[in-house]
């Protein structure tokens, strides 16, 4: 059953016009539990909650679907506009963004312009862009635009996920250039082609690439609910004395806030990943795909 819905979530939130629907008729469903807003002012107002919280922040501007020039620039203007309204505010915040929101499926070199646009504003803010990872059918493109960036650009991060058998390569390859990595199990539907269908073993795959990045020394953020992934880390950077500046945990906006106001309390870094704005259906139905559990909100929500 947990399969099957898991299924349906994952492929509705690749629906067009589904998410075209939703775009139309707002926040709904309780979507609002993980997306603090359709607009940048609400966006804003959150990632100052959570600074006095004592969380920093990455936001992102959703937008999915991206299929012209002009949309691919309006969406790269929008991740612009955010850093500008993080410097104006003066909240602790980076970015993050979709590399097929600019373009990526429209042209290659049409997405790398618009980054450039993107890093180059947060350069002069002394900011930071952290490239989300999408599907396997976008990975390989995702590493090669950032390793050509990374070598212009020293703000820039990339995701790698745990699930893809591919990934310990990977992360032997991009250590070459020192890259800031947000480490995640993976929230795409993907084939056992490329992927580890147990959880068991994306867990295993998780801590190796954890222990890998880290002994390395490079910067890493460890982007995960899980307590034993957490537990692991925690114990493993003691043991290696990795310092507290060399990592970070991440967690989803509304998603096991104790844990994180837990991990405040002990003194780590913990950055909360705020999604905003009216293209919110594809985000809600991967975190409904992670935890089915989620379904009861959605039902609650109905009745509201
Ligand atoms: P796991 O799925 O095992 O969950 C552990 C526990 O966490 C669950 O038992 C539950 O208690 C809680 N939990 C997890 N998901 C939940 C949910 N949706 N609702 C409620 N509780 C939940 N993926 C990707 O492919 N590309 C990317 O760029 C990113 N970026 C990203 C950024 C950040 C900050 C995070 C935290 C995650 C991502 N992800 C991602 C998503 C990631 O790949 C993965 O799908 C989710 O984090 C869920 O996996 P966990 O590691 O949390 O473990």
């Amino acid at each position: 059953m947990e399969v099957l819905m898991r299924n349906v979530f994952q492929t509705l939130g690749k629906n067009r016009s589904a998410n075209q629907l939703a775009k139309k008729y707002g926040l709904r469903f309780g979507a609002s539990r993980f997306i603090a807003g359709e607009t940048i002012e609400a966006a804003i107002h959150t990632v100052q909650t959570l600074n006095e919280h004592g969380k920093v922040v990455t936001l992102d501007h959703l937008g999915e679907f991206v299929f012209t020039e002009e949309e691919a620039i309006e969406s790269a203007l929008m991740c612009i506009r955010t850093l500008e309204a993080i410097a104006e505010a003066g909240v602790t915040s980076n970015l993050s963004l979709k590399l097929t929101s600019i373009g990526l499926d429209i042209r290659k070199d049409l997405c790398m312009q618009n980054l450039r646009k993107i890093l180059d504003t947060a350069k002069l803010y002394d900011n930071f862009v952290r490239i989300d990872m999408e599907d396997y059918a976008h990975c390989q493109v995702s590493i090669d635009i950032y390793e050509e960036l990374r070598k212009e650009y020293d703000n820039v991060g990339l995701v790698i996920q745990a699930y893809l058998y591919r990934t310990e390569q990977d992360m032997h390859e991009l250590n070459k250039c020192r890259a800031n990595l947000r480490l995640v199990k993976g929230a795409y539907k993907e084939s056992p082609n490329v992927a580890f269908p147990d959880k068991k073993d994306v867990d295993e795959n998780f801590q190796s690439i954890i222990k890998t990045h880290l002994l390395n020394g490079n910067y890493t953020a460890i982007a995960s609910h899980d307590e034993q992934i957490i537990t692991y880390t925690k114990q493993f950077v003691k043991e290696n004395n990795i310092p507290n500046e060399q990592f970070e945990f991440q967690m989803l906006y509304g998603i096991c806030v104790e844990l994180q106001d837990q991990l405040v309390k002990e003194g780590y870094k913990v950055r909360v990943y705020v999604p905003y704005g009216i293209d919110w259906f594809g985000f809600f139905m991967r975190r409904l795909a992670e935890r089915p559990a989620n379904v009861w909100f959605v039902v609650k929500n109905l009745f509201k």
